[in-house]
């Protein structure tokens, strides 16, 4: 049995943003500097609580983010800081993530590749604050941050309790911009967490009580009339965070190791490539997958393709491999046999069938 760990303070609420400067406030002592890991949609329309000294590095989320790029911000970051008395976070689970990693290698050497796969974390990080300002990865919760390593063609955060993040601050005024299919395709990753976690073998009453009331939620938002509703942006908010809750007391199933093989080969970002299994995952989740359906049919999104020719024989190679070693979340759903069942000939017709190619 694994010693659990979560968040140690939050904030919910409309408005808390405004917090985050007392917050910081008692950790300035000597006037220690800070360091901002800013999504750069926030560039111009969200004022910081800056001081002379800090850092403010504002990130671009096109792409998901890399060990190379999280190596490269660190050291900009040390650069300017050589030893910040807090690291905050604000932007989506691409910038969340970033920031915890970035907080992790500040306090252990190396690179960040080192650092992927479990518990390999030695030394508790910098104190990290995370503001989120899109709901659904749970980011803000878990015990991970996922990063794309080219060279090893691996998808794979630093899984330690040192990466959770030590103060959240919840606000759903931040999530008002967002647009509404990527509302609705991150809010997804909440669902589809809580769905793999549930129905996998490594469950437990604390983990299935956080992914039961934020499927619940996620019901109520994504099964509403206007998901984008002030209250829904409320409840996806929870809903998020309980979500990361849940995965960081068990495990995902079958959908994000598909998912990950996407973000792989085709460079799909996680929300979306998600959605996009999920969209085909009659075998495995068969009432959710219906639901699925019909949240995207009440919210009418169109899902898009993302390819529009048959897959060439080295993609496919690459898309197996990609996905077959995400072994802990395919044993959870499968058991430690999954091999056996997931042959390359099987991934392959699920990828067609997900790709429609
Ligand atoms: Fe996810």
């Amino acid at each position: 049995m694994r010693n659990s760990k979560n968040v140690q303070n939050y904030i919910f609420g409309r408005g808390s943003f405004q917090n985050l400067s007392e917050i910081l406030e008692p950790r300035r002592k000597n006037d220690e500097a800070v360091v901002f890991i800013v999504d750069h949609f926030f560039k111009t329309n969200l004022q910081l609580p800056v001081h002379p000294n800090d850092f403010v590095l504002h990130v671009d989320t096109r792409d998901e983010p890399t060990t190379e790029q999280v190596d490269e911000i660190l050291g900009k970051a040390k650069e300017s800081v050589p030893s910040p008395c807090a690291i905050v976070g604000i932007g989506g689970g691409s910038v969340l993530d970033i920031a915890k990693a970035v907080s992790n290698l500040f306090r252990n050497p190396g690179k960040a590749e080192d650092y992927q796969g479990w518990d390999l974390i030695k030394s508790p990080g910098v104190y990290k604050i995370a503001v989120p300002t899109i709901s659904g990865t749970g980011a803000e919760a878990s015990r991970t941050c996922v990063m794309v390593n080219h060279k090893k063609n691996l998808k794979l955060g630093m899984n330690s309790e040192h990466t959770i993040y030590d103060q959240l601050i919840l606000d759903p005024e931040l999530t008002i911009t967002v647009p509404r299919d990527q509302y609705f395709y991150t809010g997804m990753d909440s669902y589809i967490h809580c769905v793999e976690s549930v129905a996998g073998s490594y469950r437990n009453a604390i983990g299935d009580a956080f992914s039961e009331q934020s499927l619940k939620l996620c019901r109520d938002v994504f099964l509403s009339d206007d998901m984008q509703a002030f209250e829904n942006r409320e409840k996806l908010m929870i809903a998020s965070y309980l979500g990361g809750c849940a995965i960081a007391n068990s495990f995902v199933g079958v959908v994000h190791p598909f998912s990950a093989g996407l973000s792989m080969v085709f460079g799909t970002h996680h929300c979306l490539a998600n959605c996009i299994v999920m969209n085909s995952m009659e075998d495995y989740y068969p009432s959710e997958t219906i639901e699925f359906h019909k949240m995207l049919s009440r919210q009418k999104i169109e899902l898009p393709k993302i390819v529009s020719r048959p897959l060439t024989a080295s993609e496919k190679k690459d898309l197996y491999n990609a996905t077959v070693i995400h072994e802990k979340p395919l044993t959870n759903a499968l058991g430690p046999d999954y091999k056996k069942h997931l042959t390359e000939e099987r991934v392959s017709q699920l990828f067609e069938k997900m790709l429609g190619v």
